[in-house]
């Protein structure tokens, strides 16, 4: 056996998946969830147990375990491989599997990094590291908690990284790429961090792909350094502690954002576990699409500042933009949620998150500050103010709904700009895409199943089915046509074996046949229905026979007529043999 196939029979498609998707059980076979891949309400993302394949019936993103993991997180087909044999410990064969240049770069990048994450752990517990515990403990940082972000220290001297890089073989070209060094004018190498305290950032499996480093003191600028894009860190792709917090977030069915390193690390330590940090740049869609995977609801909680208020308004709208349920936190004493963590303990804090309120009453409050709400201008502009966020509601009614509690909430007349307001919000352009519907036959459905069975009978079947010509007017005859041709070649009959042989389109039908049917048959019935089919088919060769007789006597063609009549007469008497 291949050793891909040899992975893929020991990893189980369903837990792989719900890593990244909350998926619910539907049918014995099955389990269902949002589609990751595109934006939905309704889940039409699917994930076959037996079968191991996904499907989505309303994108149509589709395929094995390796497909969805190269998907989902943008990787190579080598890299898939490797990351799910590792997760599984199942040693890959040296040899047999040749990266490609740009995974062989990313691999040695990745390496580099756990070099540098062990490099900055070990300074932190060393002599140079004094300054960096000691402003950790001022900074009330327990040392499980410094264990558990695996935090660290990068020293001055600039030349830690070169020489540890130059001993571990990677080349000048993969050095530079790391991030972790920079190029002097002189073409030599020095350390990008120096004398800062490190937070190594993970990716959503929880591979180190960069780091952010921050100054000591107050001088030292800027106070944040951070990786720069490599080709493991893409910065608008990933949320700080996503790869911690998400088992919490599916759980408690709710994320909580903050904007900073220090706010994760100390929400986190304060026990709520289901907190992650934009990193202080403006949240991106792809951000979201990955929170969205483990809960649609959202609790911004960013710091009390302006900045941190315009930056919680931005978010807003991009988290409506996915459809997510948010809610905005407010804390009080100017302090940012690490400080308010510390300073007023975990239950204040929970006690705020509590009353976080939705994000129209919280920018319907900021809209009260900004406009005057006893002139009719000041109404106007607030309701336009308002209008943008309302109208990315996705779904009417609710927008309907929010647009009477805001009338309410903000207690202004229900006059003339009131109704212009909820009727902007209802008439809202609403864009379905549905891609468009090939429906596969119910007898078509079972069959196909019964032959991908697995059992004894399949092989019986495909010999019954290669004699009827029926099977040349199903929509999944191409499948069939598979179906005989891996028969015919003598190799087991497996969807994998039939999938592989299959154009996209076909694929598509071949998910929805299996997804589709839920109940096993018996060999009775899956015979049975081959019987019909054949009846059918002899009785409609009969009607077909009778008309042509009956032309050719009426054109007086009587050597034709005398022939199709025997040719009728030998159809009707196979059929009383068979029964
Ligand atoms: P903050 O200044 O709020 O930092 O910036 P913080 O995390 O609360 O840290 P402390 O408590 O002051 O030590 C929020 C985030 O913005 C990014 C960092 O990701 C930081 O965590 N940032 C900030 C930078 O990238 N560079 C900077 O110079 C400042
Ligand atoms: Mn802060």
């Amino acid at each position: 056996m291949e050793f891909k196939d040899h992975l893929k029979s020991s990893v189980d498609i369903v837990s792989v998946v719900g890593e990244y998707v909350r998926l619910q059980k539907a049918g014995s076979q099955a389990y269902k969830g949002l589609c990751p891949f595109h934006n939905e309400k309704t889940p039409s993302f699917n994930v076959h147990v037996t079968k191991q394949f996904f499907k989505c019936f309303s994108c149509g993103a589709g395929g094995d375990v390796f497909e969805f993991v190269m998907k989902i997180e943008g990787i190579s087909f080598y890299e898939a491989l490797k990351s799910l044999a590792e997760k599984n410990g199942i040693p890959m064969p040296k040899r047999s599997i040749v990266a490609d240049e740009d995974s062989k770069l990313r691999e040695a990048v990745f390496h580099m990094h756990e070099l540098a994450q062990e490099s900055f752990r070990a300074s932190l517990k060393e002599p140079v590291g004094e300054a960096a515990r000691a402003y950790l403990v001022r900074r009330g940082v327990a040392s499980e908690t410094v264990e558990q972000f695996g935090l660290g220290y990068s020293d001055r001297s600039g030349r830690t990284f070169l020489r540890l890089f130059e001993q571990h073989r990677f080349t000048a070209a993969q050095i530079e790429e790391s991030g972790l060094v920079r190029k002097r004018d002189d073409g030599t190498f020095y350390d990008y961090f120096r004398n800062r305290l490190m937070f190594p950032i993970h990716n959503e499996s929880g591979k180190i792909v960069g780091f952010g480093g921050r100054a000591l003191s107050a001088d030292d600028n800027p106070k944040y350094l951070n990786s720069p894009e490599t080709p493991i860190y893409k910065k608008s792709r990933l949320l700080y502690n996503l790869h911690r917090a998400k088992e919490a977030i599916r759980k408690e069915d709710q994320a909580i954002l903050v904007e900073g390193y220090m706010d994760a690390i100390g929400v986190t330590a304060a026990g709520f576990r289901g907190v992650v940090a934009s990193c202080g740049t403006s949240l991106t869609t792809d951000q979201v699409k990955a929170l969205k995977r483990f809960s649609p609801r959202i609790v911004v909680n960013f710091d009390p500042d302006a900045a941190g208020a315009r930056a919680a308004e931005t978010s807003i709208a991009l988290l409506l933009e996915e459809d997510m349920q948010v809610r905005i936190m407010e804390l009080d004493g100017g302090l940012d949620p690490d400080e308010y963590c510390k300073e007023r303990g975990a239950e204040a804090y929970q006690e705020r998150l509590h009353v976080a309120k939705g994000y129209f009453y919280w920018l319907a409050d900021r809209a009260r500050k900004k406009y005057d709400m006893h002139t009719s201008e000041g109404v106007v502009a607030m309701l336009k103010f308002l209008m943008p966020a309302v109208q990315r509601v996705s779904d009417k009614l609710e927008r309907m709904a929010i647009a009477n509690d805001l009338a309410g909430y903000i207690g202004v007349e229900r006059g003339l700009v009131l109704d212009s307001f909820r009727k902007a919000i209802s008439e809202r352009q609403e864009s379905t895409f549905q891609r468009p519907k090939i429906e596969i036959r119910p007898d078509e459905r079972v069959l196909l199943n019964a032959v991908l069975s697995g059992d004894e009978i399949s092989g019986e079947i495909v010999r019954e089915l290669r004699s009827i010509d029926t099977v040349e007017r199903f929509t999944s005859r191409r499948i069939f046509h598979a179906v005989f041709a891996i028969e015919a070649a003598g190799e087991p009959l497996s969807f994998d074996q039939v999938n592989a042989r299959l154009e996209e389109a076909d694929r598509h039908l071949l998910a929805e046949a299996v997804l589709r049917e839920d109940v096993q048959f018996s060999r009775e019935e899956v015979l049975a229905a081959i019987e019909s089919m054949r009846r059918s088919e002899t009785q409609n060769q009969r009607v077909q026979l009778k008309t042509r007789i009956k032309e050719s006597e009426r054109g007086g063609r009587w050597e034709e007529a005398l022939r199709l009549t025997s040719e009728l007469q030998q159809l009707e008497r196979a059929g009383r043999e068979r029964r």
